[in-house]
């Protein structure tokens, strides 16, 4: 089967999962559900539910334990997105190919929206403690739940996207540029790695960690690049939005041919250290391969 196919086929698993988690657009609260499942519904890759599943089932893990935390992963992600847009953070108007929550919803809706899918996702994650089979079981979804706060958090992605907003309209080194990408774009991935590895009962965290830290740097790399030679069509969301927001990215700070070497070198790394856990998971190696090249 080839790549192409095998991807899409885990996409489609990951929305199924996704859409059995969403919230029920009834009653008073119906409308801020239906913004959330707006974002939520709007169609991103889904790679941190991938990535996470992905690592679960090359760690030995069977059973749907994992499936509240994929969607608890896209949630949270969705929500970075819903708040990224805001007209006091980055104010862009397209993401995934449609309006933005805030000007579809407006402003307040979409804050609030956002703040609810966040809290929806650990109401989420927490289901999973039902379908723990033992104590052991049990134990590793505490484990998880930790592992998503943590890097959800102030050490986490928010606390990257604080710094990152903080210095728009700054000139950066690449020591503080490194702490933010590793923090509002690797943290997430590293919590979806860690996680497939912990409820699976993986030993070597630390490694997926790390995995996680380079495919996560090279991933906001590409992000950034494509920020300039992408087209919205394509991409879904407004090109030029880094320029609009005077960021200092690893583009303005190297130039498009060293930050592509750059997304190259971090994936290959990341690819030394997948291998050293599995040699069978060809899958996560081409997608991580895949990623170096996506245009969206
Ligand atoms: C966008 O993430 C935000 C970044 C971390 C660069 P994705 O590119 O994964 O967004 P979706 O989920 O596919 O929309
Ligand atoms: C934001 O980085 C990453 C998040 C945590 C949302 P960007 O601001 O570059 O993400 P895009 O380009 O809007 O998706
Ligand atoms: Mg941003
Ligand atoms: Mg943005
Ligand atoms: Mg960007």
């Amino acid at each position: 089967m080839n790549f192409k196919i095998k991807l899409q086929e885990r996409i489609e698993f990951a929305d199924t999962v996704i859409e059995n988690y969403l919230p029920a657009e009834s009653g008073f609260s119906g409308k801020m559900a239906e913004a959330i499942n707006y974002s939520m519904r709007a169609g991103g890759k889904r790679l941190r539910p991938i990535f996470m599943r992905e690592v679960f089932c090359m760690m030995g893990g069977e059973g749907k334990i994992v499936e509240p935390f994929m969607a608890a992963l896209e949630m949270i992600h969705t929500h970075s997105l819903i708040h990224d847009d805001l007209p006091a953070l980055d104010n862009d108007q397209y993401r995934r190919g449609k309006l933005t929550t805030h000007i579809v919803y407006g402003e307040a809706a979409a804050i609030l929206a956002g703040d609810a899918l966040l809290n929806y996702a650990y109401e989420t994650a927490f289901r999973a403690f039902d379908m723990a089979k033992n104590e052991i079981e049990f134990h590793r979804v505490a484990q998880g739940l930790e592992v998503l706060a943590k890097k959800t958090g102030i050490k986490g992605m928010l606390g990257g996207q604080g710094v990152d907003v903080e210095n728009d309209g700054r000139s950066l080194n690449k020591q503080l540029l490194d702490y933010i990408y590793e923090n509002k774009t690797s943290a997430l991935i590293e919590a979806a790695l860690m996680i497939g590895g912990i409820l699976a009962g993986a030993s070597d965290i630390e490694k997926l960690e790390k995995i996680g830290s380079k495919i996560g740097i090279a991933f906001q790399i590409q992000d950034d690049i494509l920020d300039v030679i992408s087209s919205e069509e394509e991409l879904g969301k407004p090109i030029g939005s880094d320029e609009k927001n005077n960021k200092t990215t690893y583009v303005t700070l190297e130039g498009i041919k060293k930050a592509g070497d750059e997304v190259q070198k971090l994936t290959d790394e990341a690819i030394v250290l997948l291998c050293e856990l599995t040699s069978e998971n060809s899958f996560l190696e081409e997608l991580f391969q895949s990623l170096c090249a996506r245009r969206k």
